[in-house]
């Protein structure tokens, strides 16, 4: 092991990270096939439904490294293998992780929000790492090919897709084999949140009453993911009541909100408002001069 491959590291496991039983023995077979050549996994879902968590918890389950790319973040070719730099009045060429990882075998290499890359021809070179070339010539790198057992997951959100032309789009995709992830029923959201905050059974149930109503609102359903379900939950966890931590964790409308706080407030008692009061926003010990 070169000492780039030692520094990567497997992630931690999440003990409480759920799945469908499906999911996780197809999952299962595509890492064994993973063996024998290496294998492209799309992930897509609505934001917030445990995408990256499940790329992370995939390495972590077979103590596999792994690299995460934001994929979104690119804006032109060859930024992901590196790039011309200028020092001291020359020019030399920077390698970026992108060509260390790939190299690097059984790693997970996570392609974070493919579908948002700024510029489709970002993405041009990832299409032959990504076929069954895998590798791919950089005039500055030579042949930089992938190394045996290595897994691309890439994750995208729900609604959108790819950001390329159409014909590549399609052949990029090609590549894939997919895995759609689904919001997990209330009783396992409800676990999830008990178990990840530490909050009690009952208080997870109130929470999950009022974002059911939201996510089921007739006029405008709110999508709020389990990311947004977590927050509220962190928030009661350190002592918030549970209106204030629906409003400091949503961003939704104020109409909304109100007519959401009175559907609380009758449902739970919950306190009513206080009215407003400012003061200095300074630690206790603070002396003024
Ligand atoms: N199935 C799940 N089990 C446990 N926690 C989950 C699950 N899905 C999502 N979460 C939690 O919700 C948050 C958002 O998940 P994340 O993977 O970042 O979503 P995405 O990548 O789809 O936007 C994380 O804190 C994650 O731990
Ligand atoms: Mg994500």
């Amino acid at each position: 092991m070169d000492d780039f491959a030692k520094q990567l590291k497997v992630p931690p496991l999440d003990p409480n990270y759920f799945i469908l039983d499906e999911d996780r023995i197809n999952i299962d077979r595509m890492a064994k096939l993973s063996d024998k050549h290496p294998i492209n996994i799309l992930i897509t879902g609505h934001q917030g439904c445990g995408k990256s968590s499940l790329v992370r918890q995939f390495a972590s389950y077979y103590q596999r490294p792994m690299v995460t790319f934001q994929v979104g973040l690119l804006s032109e070719a060859g930024q992901l293998f590196g790039q011309q730099r200028l020092k001291d009045g020359e020019t030399f060429y920077q390698s970026f992780l992108f060509p260390k990882a790939i190299r690097v075998p059984g790693c997970v290499i996570h392609l974070e929000e493919i579908n948002r890359s700024e510029n489709p021809h970002a993405l041009n070179e990832l299409f032959s790492v990504l076929s069954e070339e895998r590798s791919i010539w950089i005039d500055e790198l030579g042949m930089v090919g992938v190394a045996p057992r290595v897994i691309f997951f890439a994750t995208m959100n729900e609604g959108v897709e790819f950001s390329g032309t159409d014909e590549m789009d399609a052949a990029l995709k090609d590549r894939f084999y997919r895995i759609h992830l689904q919001y997990p029923p209330v009783n396992v959201e409800k676990e999830i949140l008990v178990s990840k905050t530490g909050i009690t059974p009952s208080l997870a149930t109130d929470i999950l009453n009022i974002v059911s109503k939201l996510r089921g609102n007739k006029q405008t359903p709110i999508d709020i993911s389990i990311r947004h379900s977590l927050m509220i939950a962190e928030l009661i966890a350190m002592g918030a009541p549970l209106r204030d931590a629906v409003i400091y964790s949503l961003q939704i409308s104020m109409d909304i909100l109100e007519s959401l706080l009175l559907s609380i407030h009758v449902e739970t008692g919950d306190t009513e408002v206080e009215p407003h009061r400012y003061e200095r926003y300074v630690p206790p010990d603070y002396i003024p001069s």
